[in-house]
C-alpha cells in the first residue's frame, strides 16, 4: 500500500490503449490510492466510463461544460484534490493540445489547472510517434517540467513494428512508486539554487549574456525538491517553467542575483550554485539605444560581484557547492577554484563540445571535494540532478558529522 491515500486523478484519451488504463486504475488502487478518472471522448469510444466508474468508485468526468459535473466535482476542484496528474494513454492530439496550451475539453484544461507533478504515457502508432510535429510536441513539453513514461517497441495494435506501445501499466506504477516515494535525504533542509545566466545591458535593448539555459539549475531544483527540500530558486531569464512549490525569484544581472540570494540566505543549509554568472558588466549602461554611427566601439567593464565565493565567506555558510564550465584545463581550473573559493563541492563539466553542456538537454559531471571525486557519466540533466541531489546529501550529512 505505498501509494496510500495518494490522490491520483488518471487522464485516458483516445487510443487503442484505453483498456489498459484500467488494469492501471487497479495498480493504484491495489497501492491504497484514491483515483478519479477523466477521459476524453474519444476516450469513451474505446471504453466504457462506467468499467472506470465500477473500478474507482467515483463518477467518471468527460465533460468540461457540463453543469452536474460543475456541480459535483468541478474541473478546478478536481485540479486542486489532485497530488499526481497521470495521462495514460496520452494520444499525440492531446500531447499537441497541452503542449501548446489549449484548452478545449476537460483533459487539456485540467493539464492547465493542475501544480501537482504531470506525467504523460504516450501511446501510438510508431508513424505518428516519429512524426516531426509529435516529437517537436515532446520536446515543447519538457520545458513544461513534465514527466514522461516512454513508450515501448514491439508489435503494435495496427499489426506493425515499432515504438509507441504504451508502457505497461505495471511499469508506470511503478514509476510512481519510485518518484512518489523518493528517498527524503534532504526533509526540512532549506537549499537555495541559483540558475541561468545573468544579463549585464548596454543600453535599453542590449546586453552581455552567455549561452547557459538554467536547464541544469531547474533539473536540481526539482531533484531537492523531491529528495524533500524547501528549495528557494533564484534565476535568471530562461525559456524554462519555474518548478512549482519552490520559492521562485527572479532577476536580470548579477548584482540583483547577489541581493535576491543574500536576502534569502538566512536558515540555508545548502547553496547550489550553477547559475553562469556574467564576470564583468558596462561601467556605464546608456540611456538610449546606441547608434551604429562610430567604426569602433569601447565599452569599459567592471568585474561583477563573486556569489559563489561570497555565500562560502559569509558568518554560519551554508554547504556551499560551486559549477564550474570549462573548454580546457577542466580539472585543475576546478580544484583551483574548490580551494580558493573554499567551497564545500565543485561539479565541474564541459562547454562548447559536441556533447553535454549549456542548451543541451544531457551533460555529465566532474565532482570534486576536499579529499574525494567522483564522476557522473553523461545522462539526462534530469537523472543527472537527482544523482548529484543524492551526493550533495551523502557529503552535506558527512560534514555535519565532522563539524557538529
Ligand atoms: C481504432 C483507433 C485507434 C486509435 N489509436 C490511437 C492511438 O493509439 N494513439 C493516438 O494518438 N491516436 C489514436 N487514434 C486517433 C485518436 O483517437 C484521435 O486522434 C482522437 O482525435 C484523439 O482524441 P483525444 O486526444 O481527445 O482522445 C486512434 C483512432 C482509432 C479510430
Amino acid at each position: 500500500m505505498v501509494l496510500f491515500q495518494r490522490k491520483i486523478l488518471l487522464a485516458v484519451t483516445g487510443g487503442i490503449a484505453a483498456y489498459k488504463a484500467l488494469e492501471l486504475l487497479r495498480l493504484f488502487k491495489k497501492q491504497g490510492a484514491d483515483v478519479r478518472v477523466v477521459m476524453t471522448k474519444s476516450a469513451t469510444a474505446f471504453v466504457q466510463p462506467l468499467a472506470f466508474q465500477a473500478l474507482s468508485g467515483h463518477a467518471v468526468h468527460f465533460e468540461l461544460l457540463d453543469t452536474e459535473a460543475e456541480n459535483a466535482m468541478g474541473h478546478i476542484e478536481l485540479a486542486r484534490w489532485a497530488d499526481v496528474f497521470v495521462i495514460a494513454p496520452a494520444t499525440a492530439n492531446t500531447l499537441a493540445k497541452c503542449a501548446h496550451g489549449l484548452a478545449d475539453d476537460l483533459v487539456s484544461t485540467l493539464y492547465l489547472a493542475v501544480t501537482c507533478p504531470v506525467y504523460f504515457a504516450p501511446a501510438m502508432n510508431h508513424v505518428m510517434w516519429h512524426h516531426g510535429a509529435t516529437q517537436a510536441n515532446l520536446k515543447r513539453l519538457q520545458t513544461h517540467g513534465i514527466n514522461f513514461i516512454a513508450p515501448e517497441s514491439g508489435e503494435q495494435a495496427c499489426g506493425e513494428i515499432g515504438v509507441g506501445r504504451m508502457a505497461e501499466p505495471e511499469t508506470i506504477c511503478q514509476r510512481l512508486i519510485s518518484d512518489l516515494t523518493a528517498p527524503q535525504g534532504l526533509a526540512n533542509l532549506n537549499v537555495m539554487i541559483t540558475a541561468g545566466a545573468t544579463r549585464e545591458p548596454l543600453d535599453p535593448v542590449r546586453y552581455l549574456t552567455n549561452r547557459s539555459s538554467g536547464k541544469m539549475g531547474y533539473a536540481l531544483a526539482s531533484a531537492a525538491q523531491q529528495a524533500g527540500a524547501n528549495v528557494t530558486l533564484i534565476s535568471g531569464v530562461t525559456h524554462i517553467q519555474s518548478p512549482k512549490h519552490c520559492h521562485f525569484v527572479q532577476v536580470e544581472t548579477a548584482e540583483q542575483m547577489h541581493a535576491a540570494v543574500f536576502s534569502n540566505l538566512e536558515n540555508c543549509d545548502i547553496f547550489i550554485g550553477t547559475a553562469a554568472v556574467v564576470d564583468y558588466r558596462p561601467v556605464i549602461c546608456a540611456d538610449e539605444k546606441i547608434k551604429k554611427n562610430a567604426e569602433h566601439i569601447t565599452f569599459t567593464l567592471q568585474k561583477n560581484p563573486d556569489i559563489l565565493a561570497d555565500v562560502a565567506a559569509c558568518e554560519n555558510a551554508p554547504f556551499t557547492v560551486g559549477f564550474s564550465a570549462e573548454t580546457h584545463n577542466l580539472e585543475n581550473y576546478a580544484l583551483e577554484k574548490l580551494a580558493k573559493k573554499k567551497l564545500n563541492m565543485i561539479a565541474a563539466n564541459w562547454v562548447g563540445r559536441d556533447e553535454g553542456g549549456f542548451e543541451r538537454d544531457e551533460n555529465a559531471l566532474e565532482i570534486f571535494w576536499q579529499h574525494g571525486r567522483k564522476t557522473l557519466a553523461m545522462a539526462k540533466k534530469s537523472e543527472l540532478a537527482a544523482q548529484l541531489i543524492a551526493l550533495i546529501t551523502e557529503r552535506f550529512n558527512d560534514a555535519k558529522k565532522m563539524h557538529g
